[in-house]
């Protein structure tokens, strides 16, 4: 199935083809997300990133349309997705837009249905003109995307390892035929070595199906890989955003160096780590 999702030029195009504005989400009297605004160009790759508690998964639960926001907008290709769906039709065309995986896809798939019949049952919703020949050769083009095979293909989840699961998720976003895709530590969970096959997996995919990426992530190795762009968040608000490399190599903000510092590697110290929290309090 190939249609066009990032067309040049064109209103989308300029306008980005997600659109956040000035989101907010109140708790009780926390505020999670405070007036935050950002673009995904089309077949881009936003990171955000932030410490635990930052308001990421919010911010991230709100564009999916898991979480109602308080205030703000959020656009998909110049559609706003932020108030109640009218319809069947509404909702499913939103969910088929804006696809999420998460960081356990154990919790996230039906561990009584195996793997073909999982990606069958979102074809069906989504793509009901394919019928079943149709439905068919889309799940084997989709199990072959991923990398998995006719043994995984008849598996129940929990047969598989974490790696091949969250393959799985992947393959069950991508069934809806999404334009945007996101991540919410979805490779957190993962080894290095098979976090580094998923990070190459969606590169490619990415690459192929000019699927838009938002990468939500503590993780700062993962992001400078995956991302083009990076939002910075700290309780709720943002600190800092621009282009990944950029803010990565050269923080403008005390927040985001002190993420950055925060990474063991060579010259870690967390007594300096500590003195510069104590300077941001
Ligand atoms: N349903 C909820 N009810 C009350 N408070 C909530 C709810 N969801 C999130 N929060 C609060 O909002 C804030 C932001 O939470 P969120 O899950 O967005 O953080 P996060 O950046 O994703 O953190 P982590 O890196 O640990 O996943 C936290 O203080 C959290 O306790
Ligand atoms: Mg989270």
């Amino acid at each position: 199935m190939s249609k066009p999702k990032t067309p040049q030029g064109g209103p989308e195009a300029a306008a980005g083809l997600l659109e956040v504005r000035g989101l907010c989400r109140t708790f009780g009297d926390h505020k999670a997300v405070d007036d935050v605004s950002f673009t995904l160009p089309p077949g881009g790759s936003v990171g955000i990133v932030g410490e635990s508690g930052s308001g990421k998964t919010t911010t991230a639960r709100m564009i999916v349309g898991l979480e109602r926001p308080d205030g703000g907008s959020i656009t998909v290709g110049g559609r706003e997705r932020a108030s109640r769906p009218r319809n069947r039709a509404e909702r499913l065309a939103r969910a088929r837009e804006v696809q999420m995986v998460f960081q356990d896809p154990y919790l996230s798939l039906d561990p009584r249905i195996a793997v073909r019949d999982c990606l069958d049952e979102v074809l069906r919703l989504h793509a009901p003109e394919l019928g079943k020949p149709g439905r068919e050769a889309r799940v084997a083009e989709l199990l072959d995307q991923v990398g998995l095979g006719a043994r995984e293909a008849g598996a129940l989840p929990k047969r598989l390892s974490g790696g091949q699961r969250q393959r799985v998720a992947i393959a069950r976003a991508l069934a809806a035929n999404p334009r945007v895709m996101i991540l919410d530590e979805a490779v957190a969970a993962l080894d290095v070595s098979i976090q580094a096959q998923i990070l190459e997996l969606l590169a490619t995919i990415r690459r192929e199906e000019g699927i838009g990426y938002l990468f939500v992530s503590h993780d700062l190795a993962v992001v400078k890989h995956i991302t083009d762009d990076v939002v910075v968040l700290r309780n709720g608000k943002i600190v800092e955003s621009g282009r990944t490399a950029d803010v990565l190599s050269a923080p403008q903000h005390a927040y985001t160096r002190l993420l950055i510092d925060s990474v063991p590697g060579p010259g870690w110290d967390p007594e300096r780590i500590a003195e510069s929290r104590r300077a941001l309090a």
